[in-house]
């Protein structure tokens, strides 16, 4: 199995990619918005999307959108051939996608909308949260792509609050935030567990 960055070579697959995602979401009975082959093609060519490949058979697809002028980016259109599927290669595609985004768009926030456990779980495993849909993009050419979602008057009534897609963020800032804090933490940690070692060592020595 391969995992590669898609090109114009890949076109021959957009509509296997198509098929496969329109019938999943008919077995799921989810909503799923729609995807043309030409609408993947343009996807396959611009170098933000990860192909995985058995020899010549197509075996999984996600791709990279740019969202509010680079400062949001999402991670959409995961599919996995059924053939292909329960052996963790959704979750080495989503891997290779996420580090693609982070190379390509270092400061943007990483989102998806997903309907999907499996996709949570490996969301999570990367360092997403979930959030408010107030919290994701506002740019309305994202939310356009739900039109032709079946849920899509669920959407609209909220005002575009929420739907029965959960939404989930990486946010690179926070995760830099976090990250000193935990390494404050650390050092407070030793700090304190030294102080309490020479303290008993101090006591049984007496
Ligand atoms: C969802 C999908 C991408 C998973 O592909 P996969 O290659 O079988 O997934 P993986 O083997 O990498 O599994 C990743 C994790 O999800 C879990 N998982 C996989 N399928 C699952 C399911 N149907 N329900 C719940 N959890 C599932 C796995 O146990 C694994 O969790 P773990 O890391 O805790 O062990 C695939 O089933 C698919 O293409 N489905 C149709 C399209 C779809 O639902 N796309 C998402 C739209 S948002």
């Amino acid at each position: 199995m391969k995992l590669v960055v898609a090109n114009e070579s890949h076109f021959k697959y957009a509509q296997i990619i198509c098929d496969t995602i329109a019938e999943s979401a008919k077995v799921r009975g989810t909503g799923i918005a729609k995807r043309t082959p030409e609408y993947i093609q343009k996807k396959l060519s611009n170098g933000n999307a990860i192909i995985a490949l058995d020899g010549d058979k197509f075996a999984g697809f996600c791709y990279i959108e740019v969202w509010g002028h680079e400062k949001f980016v999402a991670n959409s259109g995961l599919i996995v051939h059924p053939d292909y599927r329960g052996h963790g290669l959704a979750k080495a595609i989503k891997g290779r996608i996420f580090e693609l985004s982070r190379e390509k768009f270092p400061n943007a926030k990483i989102f998806g909308i997903t309907t999907g456990l499996a996709v949570m779980k490996i969301n999570y495993d990367l360092g997403y949260q979930p959030v408010t849909f107030s919290e994701l993009t506002d740019d309305p050419e994202f939310w356009k792509g739900c039109q032709t979602c079946k849920n899509f008057d669920i959407l609209t009534r909220t005002e575009r609050k929420m739907c029965l897609c959960t939404g989930m963020l990486y946010d690179p800032e926070r995760k830099e935030k976090d990250k000193k804090k935990k390494e404050i933490n650390s050092k407070s940690f030793k700090r304190l567990k030294s102080i309490k070692e020479a303290l008993f060592f101090k006591k049984e020595n007496k």
